[in-house]
């Protein structure tokens, strides 16, 4: 038995300075003494073992909404327990997110979505590109600049902008609204944030509404008009369905895009040998992405609970307990990858759990492959001697619980 006591999930965030400093000292020391280990202070399992993650994620029959979860599920119940003053968005938005549905409601919400989604996606590499070679045009001439909040953040938020079809003029109210809404994935906000968050949801909301009604009206080559286009067609799909998820792509995917465009830099920097492989050759991009997202994977953990008594890893788990996957720690798992705190751009057959699984796989994992492997070639391209501006400097990782990304990334051009 170790002498001392496991790390609840508390101590498994970024509010932990020792997890933030180094989280896979303590995911190490999780898995190999307890893979599956029942943290009685937040009530609940927290999984760091590769096969016991990918089990459970692909077990659709789990439940994934937070009010299923028993009592002790603290960190779920409060996800549906918490009422924010001051929103002002229609009953018929409340509780409509694919991320927190289960089936039926889940599939028959997210098929529609995911079909008009791909499709566009699909498409839009010249978008991106477009996206991206504006923000760099914007850097020309600078000696100095923050890689983070100059160009990593800027990236993700114009490209989903333009997919939905933001119109052009309010692009800049646009990026306001979506800073401010990001601040929802914060649990440790200010009264000050908390006031930014609603003034920007209130506005967003309105916004999809009128954009929807506009879009009724006279359609244009845009993901809102897909999905009321595919409504008037019969998808069962309500307005405030609509709305909500169109409006969770825009948070589910700005900060997490940004932290893989931007753990990419800060990785392929301080991993020189690497940087120097990836412009001889090319064709590395797509391996590279992935082994950005496997070994520093811009989301911590995803959540299911059990549906029934069962077993996962050997451990008797009872149904409504809420299970944690650590989807950083499965990625360093020794027994899936070989030398698994190793950065290889070339690793071959590494098939990391960054994006969840199963039926709430991240619906937006290939617009975010998309926009990491079209922005990466062209930023070093435009930037060939590009270094940290302070070599010497420790990383500042933000301390978003749940998220792991870079407050700022200075470089030297
Ligand atoms: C590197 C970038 C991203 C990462 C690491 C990431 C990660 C994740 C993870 C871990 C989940 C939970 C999956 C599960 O529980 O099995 C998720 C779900 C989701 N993500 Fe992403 N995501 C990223 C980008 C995006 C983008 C670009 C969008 C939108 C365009 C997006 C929208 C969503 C949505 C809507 C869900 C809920 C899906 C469902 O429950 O059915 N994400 N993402």
């Amino acid at each position: 038995m170790p002498d001392r006591p496991h790390p609840s999930v508390f101590d498994l965030t970024p509010l932990n300075p020792a997890f933030n400093d180094d989280p896979h000292a303590l995911l190490d020391q999780l898995r190999r003494e307890c893979p599956v280990h029942r943290d009685e202070t937040a009530g609940t399992f927290v999984l760091t073992r590769y096969a016991d993650v990918r089990g459970v994620l692909s077990e659709s029959s789990m439940w994934r909404h937070p009010s299923r979860a028993e009592p002790a599920a603290m960190i779920q119940r409060r996800l549906v327990g918490e009422k924010i003053e001051g929103l002002q968005v229609p009953e018929d938005e409340a509780g409509a997110s694919i991320l927190f549905l289960d089936d039926p409601d889940h599939a028959r919400i997210r098929e529609p979505l995911a079909k008009a989604l791909y499709k566009r996606v699909a498409k839009c590499r010249p978008l991106v590109t477009k996206v991206v070679t504006g923000k760099l045009d914007a850097l020309e001439g600078r000696a100095e600049f923050d890689a983070m909040n100059d160009f990593a953040l800027q990236v993700p938020i114009d490209a989903i902008a333009r997919i939905l079809g933001v119109d052009e003029h309010r692009l800049m109210e646009f990026r306001s609204w979506s800073e401010g809404a990001i601040l929802s994935l914060n649990p440790f906000r200010t009264p000050e944030q908390t006031a930014a968050l609603v003034a920007a949801i209130n506005a967003l909301s309105a916004y999809f509404r009128e954009l929807m009604t506009a879009r009724r009206r006279t359609p244009r080559d845009d993901l809102v008009s897909d999905m009321v286009q595919l409504q008037a067609e019969g998808a069962p799909l309500g307005d405030g369905e609509i709305s909500n998820n169109l409006q969770g792509l825009l948070i589910g995917g700005n900060l997490t895009t940004t932290d893989l465009i931007g753990n990419a830099i800060w990785l392929l920097l301080t991993h020189p040998d690497q940087l120097t492989r990836l412009k001889a050759e090319p064709a590395l991009i797509n391996s590279a992405v992935e082994e950005v997202l496997r070994y520093e994977s811009p989301v911590d953990v995803t959540s299911r609970i059990a549906p029934r008594d069962t077993e996962v890893g050997g451990c008797p788990v009872k149904q409504a307990q809420s299970l944690f996957m650590s989807l950083r720690g499965a990625n360093r798992d020794p027994d899936t990858f070989p030398d698994p705190h190793r950065f290889d751009i070339a690793r071959k057959d590494a098939p990391h759990v960054a994006f969840g699984g199963g039926t709430h796989l991240c619906i937006g994992s290939p617009l975010a492959r998309l926009e990491a492997q079209v922005a990466l070639p062209l930023f070093f391209a435009r930037f060939p001697s590009l270094r940290l501006a302070d070599p010497e400097a420790r990383p500042r990782w933000r301390n978003l619980p749940f998220f792991r990304g870079l407050k700022e990334l200075p470089v030297a051009v």
